[in-house]
């Protein structure tokens, strides 16, 4: 089955005006901020293709925010981003997961209302050795749009059902945006040796239910017992051949939720015993692939609540994920929150024969 769907031969830019047509009051300042994000996103795909030629693999020798190692291109990237978006006009405020608490705006630039939030380089374990890796972004409208001073951290710290727009850049055998503005999610396919970003997909749908976990397993003897549970549940045969699902992992986020919009199932970065929140960065990973997948017809929940309703407390916030199709979200919950009938039953019995959610 083919995936691409669109009919139209529709580059990103005409997509950006189109929607904007869509708003009457538009100014054109969203999507002036869009093209610029754009234009680093293509700086970083040219510089992610050629990385092994630039001599930009490895470590920068200095750590984040999080003592995690950062590498040279988790460094560029930042860096491309923060060029392309700090004098455009349309910011009021930025943060970035490589850079500690608010990036600041150059002096005697406007503000303008929006505010921008990403985690550059996504996957960095990833970098060296050619596997997919990827940019995630949100936007949010600060809370007093006619103020023009710099945003303030209350900007930020926002639920992620108030992002105006969400999306990520997966950078993998080709390189893929996908992104949405809270009417559905599209899909566009970067043409290297024109520049250009094509809509391939239009309106995209998450499956109801898919066939396929995602989850670092090595982590499963730190897991809480309903969870270890539900990946037993996943594992077993089952009379209607529904079950066992396949693993697959790739370790960067983007692309293991990449995979889950297109084919359903899910993913998952659960809390542990040492990570009580898990590992992934709410405002810089989570919000906006929960974003999207809810865009898709999905569910994204940290297991016991909607993700988006979260109200965030510190920019560097963690959070359990839960996301994906909509019935296998549901069912992980149900086994969280010990209200799946199979959970009656230890691990390798049989199961039973009615299964509710
Ligand atoms: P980042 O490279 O931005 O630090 O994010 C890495 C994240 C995420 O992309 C991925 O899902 C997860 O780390 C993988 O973690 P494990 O190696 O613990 O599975
Ligand atoms: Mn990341
Ligand atoms: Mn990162």
């Amino acid at each position: 089955m083919a995936i691409v769907t669109a009919q139209r031969l529709v580059t990103i830019e005409r997509h950006i005006a189109e929607q904007e047509h869509l708003h009457p009051h538009a100014t054109g300042e969203f999507s002036r901020l869009l093209r610029d994000l754009m234009l680093a996103f293509r700086l970083i795909a040219r510089e992610v293709s050629r990385a092994g030629l630039n001599d930009i693999l490895g470590l920068t020798g200095t750590t984040n925010v999080y003592g995690e190692a950062v590498r040279k291109l988790d460094a560029y990237a930042n860096e491309v981003i923060i060029r392309a978006m700090e004098a455009g006009g349309h910011l009021c405020a930025m943060a970035s997961e490589e850079s500690d608490g608010l990036i600041h705006l150059p002096p005697g630039r406007p503000r303008g209302k929006y505010i921008l939030v990403f985690d550059p380089l996504d996957g960095s374990s990833n970098i060296d050795v050619n596997v997919t890796i990827g940019t995630i972004f949100s936007i949010y409208r600060r809370r007093d749009p006619s103020s023009t001073t710099d945003g303030t951290l209350e900007d930020l710290l926002r639920p992620g059902s108030e992002q105006v727009a969400a999306g990520y850049v997966c950078y993998g055998s080709s390189v893929t945006l996908v992104y949405s503005t809270g009417n559905g999610v599209d899909v566009f396919t970067y043409d290297p040796t024109l520049g250009e970003f094509f809509l391939t997909i239009e309106k995209l749908r998450i499956p109801q239910r898919g066939k396929q976990y995602s989850i670092n397993e090595g982590n499963a003897k730190r897991w809480a017992p309903e969870l270890q549970q539900y990946i037993d549940y996943l594992k077993t045969p089952s009379a209607d051949g529904q079950r066992p699902y396949s693993l697959r992992y790739v370790g960067t986020a983007v692309a293991d939720v990449h995979r889950v919009l297109h084919y359903g199932g899910i993913f998952m970065y659960p809390a542990d015993r040492i990570h009580p929140s898990g590992k992934l960065r709410l405002l810089y990973e989570v919000n906006p692939l929960a974003f999207l997948v809810e865009q898709a017809g999905g569910r994204a929940s940290d297991g016991f609540r909607r993700i988006l309703d979260i109200a965030p407390k510190e920019l560097n916030q963690r959070c359990p994920v839960f996301l994906g199709s909509p019935e296998d979200v549901a069912e992980a919950e149900a086994f969280l929150q010990r209200r799946h009938p199979w959970q009656q039953y230890s691990s390798g019995s049989s199961e039973p024969t009615v299964v509710s959610v």
